[in-house]
């Protein structure tokens, strides 16, 4: 509990919902109140009160090197590795764990897991706020794109152009537009470890043959099926509670349904016209039906509801390829037990996001050499291989083979060499807009009284407004 003197106000806790963590803020003096918001909403009062007596994101700074870091150097040379991810379903975990296998045999460092439920929108801003603490990790997982800017503008963040020189990144990440990710101002900030997709949609083949159907091939084809699946008391679409969810299954369907000019007129050109018009009318209809579609399944975390097409209760999930980790986790085999369809079966698209480490400055020299050591170890051949055929994700080297892979990821990777590929929705979006989005399409998925009309005119409103 907070004791009531530090207690933040409501518009404290708004400006912090808003926002979230990445201090997307225009003004200075914006920037002042919402990072006093943070800072106040974990407690951190010293930084609070200093902030407000003129306190700068660069006095901020500066405070923070002169903090003691969590990670420290145990003997010469060696150094306790505190790492923060979101990886904690099932088969996150057992990917998790051949980074840290890997830390702690190649190197003398020791990987320190600092795992946090819940997903990217919870772990992000404790992330962000033990950064902005002085209590940084020695790495820490975002996704690659423009979620970190904020955090490189403040010079928080550790510069690895000379890994990436000597690794020879700009010759081996492939495809190019990742490394770009991870590149501000010509230097590079972020080691990218995989190429993620959220295009994806995961049917269970004995749900569809429980309900006499034919695994669909196509997003009308499952429409179509929906009736019938619910006449075998199947649910026809799993969708978890979480925003991200939301509004990620939408981005899915824009591109699926409404085609990839449209959908980069909306997210790249910040064309409202776009989201007004009939394509992106459909997109908002067939949302609708799919809110209907999931109707039955209560469930909040994105790993449930894939054990939900797991076990049969529903017969599809829209969601990111590392869904394949969880089928994995449950011994089931891509083609046999359940099926995929990238692009929802209409459109041959994915999308090039995915995860990178970004390694927090600590201005101590040891911990620095063992971060970059670190770096380059996530993207070594051996390394890339063993972490990403037990996430679901692609290598993000061009010049490595997954050397069995199964029918799904077989589908991804000829994708990805057909150059049928476009940029996520973190390299497009500022980390304030995709809050926002995820506000409205949470709310319109909660609400049944909300029409199709009702959220395409307020996406079109956020839409307008996004920089
Ligand atoms: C990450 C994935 C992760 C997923 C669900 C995404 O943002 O890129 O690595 O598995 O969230 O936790």
């Amino acid at each position: 509990m907070w004791p009531s003197s530090s207690l933040p106000s409501a518009s404290c806790t708004a400006a912090y919902r808003r926002c979230g963590a990445a201090f997307k803020f225009h003004r200075l003096r914006e920037r002042r109140t919402n990072i006093s918001c943070l800072v106040k909403l974990k407690g951190y009062r010293g930084f609070y009160n200093d902030l407000d007596q003129g306190g700068q994101i660069v006095k901020l700074t500066t405070k923070l090197l002169a903090a003691t870091a969590i990670v420290s150097a145990t003997s010469a040379g060696a150094v306790d590795l505190e790492v923060m991810h979101w990886w904690t379903s099932g088969g996150e975990a057992a990917a998790v764990q051949e980074f840290a296998t890997a830390v702690n045999e190649n190197t003398e460092h020791n990987w320190i897991d600092g795992a946090i439920a819940g997903g990217g929108d919870v772990a992000r801003p404790v992330m962000v706020s033990r950064i902005i603490g002085g209590d940084p990790p020695a790495a820490f997982q975002f996704n690659h794109g423009l979620q970190a800017q904020e955090l490189i503008e403040a010079g928080l963040i550790l510069d690895l152009t000379d890994v990436a020189e000597e690794q020879g990144w700009e010759d081996i990440v492939n495809p190019p537009s990742l490394l770009d990710a991870c590149t501000y101002e010509g230097r590079v900030y972020c080691a990218p470890v995989n190429i993620h997709s959220w295009q994806w949609m995961w049917l269970s083949n004995a749900a569809f043959e429980e309900a006499g159907l034919e695994v669909p091939e196509t997003w009308t084809e499952f429409v179509e099926d929906a009736p019938a699946l619910r006449e075998a008391g199947i649910v026809p679409l799993a969708m978890g509670g979480q925003a991200w969810q939301q509004n990620g299954s939408f981005g899915v369907m824009a591109v699926a349904l409404a085609g990839l000019d449209n959908l980069l007129a909306v997210n790249r050109d910040k064309d409202a016209s776009v989201v007004r018009g009939e394509a992106y009318g459909q997109v908002f209809q067939a949302y609708a039906d799919a809110r209907e579609m999931a109707e039955g399944l209560d469930v909040q975390d994105w790993n449930q509801a894939t054990n939900a097409v797991i076990t049969g209760e529903a017969a599809a999930q829209i969601m990111g390829d590392w869904a394949q980790g969880e089928f994995a986790v449950a011994g089931m085999t891509a083609g046999e037990d359940y099926s995929c369809l990238p692009g929802l079966g209409e459109i041959a698209i994915l999308d090039t996001g995915g995860d990178a480490f970004y390694f927090p400055v600590t201005g101590d020299p040891e911990i620095e050499a063992a971060q970059k050591e670190m770096a380059a170890l996530m993207l070594s051949p051996e390394v890339q291989v063993a972490f990403n055929s037990v996430k679901g994700s692609l290598p993000i080297r061009g010049d490595v083979d997954l050397t069995t892979v199964n029918d799904c990821t077989q589908k991804g990777l000829d994708l990805l060499a057909n150059g049928d590929t476009m940029p996520s929705g973190n390299q497009l979006l500022s980390p304030d807009t995709t809050n926002q989005l995820n506000d409205l399409m949470t709310e319109f998925w909660n609400t049944p009284s909300m029409t199709a009309e009702d959220a395409q005119e307020r996406y079109a409103q956020i839409i307008e407004q996004a920089s």
